[in-house]
């Protein structure tokens, strides 16, 4: 029996088996190479296969026994420890899982522990992921209804829309969550206008600010967390995806000071969280983006991609946005058949929405392998049928 055949049925399926990568180029099972502009959904900011990655969880692997996070180590330790360096709070504090969901979920529950309340609000067009608390966050309505009642007490505002906000925040109210890069909802960046309102209207209610960085984060807009671009002042981030460079790892990190005086010992826990290769690999990933200058490069590249896609003069593009390395082109036609075609060209993109194709290339991207990129979607447009 086929994969698809075994499997739950939840993924659309792609006939395409990536069999190996390096960098930015992925090979399929008859050696066919293609520039991935997936990146496994925004994982593999630090290149495919990416070798510093692969000898920390060989290390990791070969040399430490399996233990929760009950336990110290020295190597999760160093993570932490470097991790909180890069973090917007004069001193952090982390809590480690294996996934964006868990990030999300973490926050949640630390928000309401933190608070005593329960009412989150979230944008619309919002992605936070598929787990009840993370799914009762998001906004869109056919990944919600299926799975309805949700957690109560959620409600939604209007992307950079303060007003929204004001109408819907009172002091009932534990956390907002919010992307400032919203991906899955196609690449809309918030304002520093929208983000500084937010703030004030949170300070006013004695709201925490969860800033969702599962996709925007470890350079991936040129700076290390998005919310930097725009001085956004969050209490909880949440981290996953590139993080572990293609290793499995969440991260929920907060301000060391927001629970007080509180004992949140056995609140929350996780068995897989704050394991020793993932530890190890996020670490690699770290030192990766100082060494190589990623969030830079993210910047550059990113500057780079987006100029020369707005100088294909095409009547089937309405808009190109994005910000380093997240980017999204608006389509006047569907963007299915413009997916496929790409795939059959060696280019690979995600589809968001019906009309808007996505890019999350690994930042390792070369100037030629972006220079190949364009030139084919500039191809698949112009034999493209309106
Ligand atoms: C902003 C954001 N938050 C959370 C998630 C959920 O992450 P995961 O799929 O690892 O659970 C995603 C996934 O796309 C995301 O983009």
């Amino acid at each position: 029996m086929s994969e698809f055949e075994l499997s739950a049925g939840v993924y659309s399926p792609n006939s395409l088996s990536i069999m190996k990568g390096e960098g930015a180029i992925v090979w399929d099972s008859a050696e066919k190479k293609y520039i991935d502009c997936v990146g496994g959904h925004g994982v593999t900011s630090v290149g495919h296969s990416n070798p510093k990655v692969a000898e920390a969880v060989k290390n990791a692997w070969e040399n430490y026994a399996f233990a929760t996070a009950r336990h110290p180590h020295a190597k999760r330790e160093e993570f932490l420890e470097k991790l909180s360096e890069k973090m917007p709070f004069e001193k952090s504090k982390i809590f480690l899982s294996n996934s964006g969901a868990e990030a999300v979920e973490a926050a949640l529950k630390f928000a309401r522990l933190a608070t005593g309340r329960t009412k989150i609000l979230a944008a619309k067009r919002s992605f936070h992921g598929r787990t009840f608390g993370a799914l009762s966050a998001t906004w869109r309505p056919e990944f919600r209804e299926p799975f309805e009642p949700l957690v109560p007490d959620f409600d939604f505002f209007a992307f950079n829309k303060v007003d929204s906000l004001a109408e819907k925040i009172d002091r009932k109210t534990a956390a907002v969550i919010l992307e400032v890069v919203q991906g899955e909802g196609g690449v809309h960046i918030a304002t520093k206008e929208f983000l500084d309102g937010v703030r004030k209207l949170c300070d006013e209610n004695g709201t925490l600010l969860i800033i969702d960085e599962v996709q925007s984060g470890i350079c991936r807009t040129g700076k290390f967390l998005a919310l930097e671009n725009f001085g956004a002042k969050p209490d909880i981030v949440c981290l996953a995806k590139a993080l572990g460079g293609g290793y499995p790892i969440g991260a929920t990190v907060f301000r060391a000071n927001l629970f007080g005086e509180k004992n949140i010992r056995g609140r929350h826990a996780s068995t897989f969280g704050g394991n020793l290769p993932a530890c190890a690999a996020a670490l690699a990933v770290l030192g990766f983006c100082e060494e190589e200058n990623l969030c830079e490069k993210a910047q550059e590249n990113g500057e780079f991609l987006k100029s020369k896609l707005e100088e294909i003069s095409s009547p089937k593009i309405r808009e190109i946005r994005g910000i380093g390395l997240m980017l999204a082109i608006d389509l006047k036609i569907p963007a299915k058949e413009i997916v496929g075609k790409l795939q059959e060209e060696g280019v690979l993109v995600l589809q968001t929405g019906a009309k808007t194709i996505r890019l999350l290339p690994p930042l390792v991207i070369s100037k030629e392998e972006i220079g190949g990129v364009v030139a084919k979607i500039q191809k698949v447009l112009m034999h493209q049928q309106a």
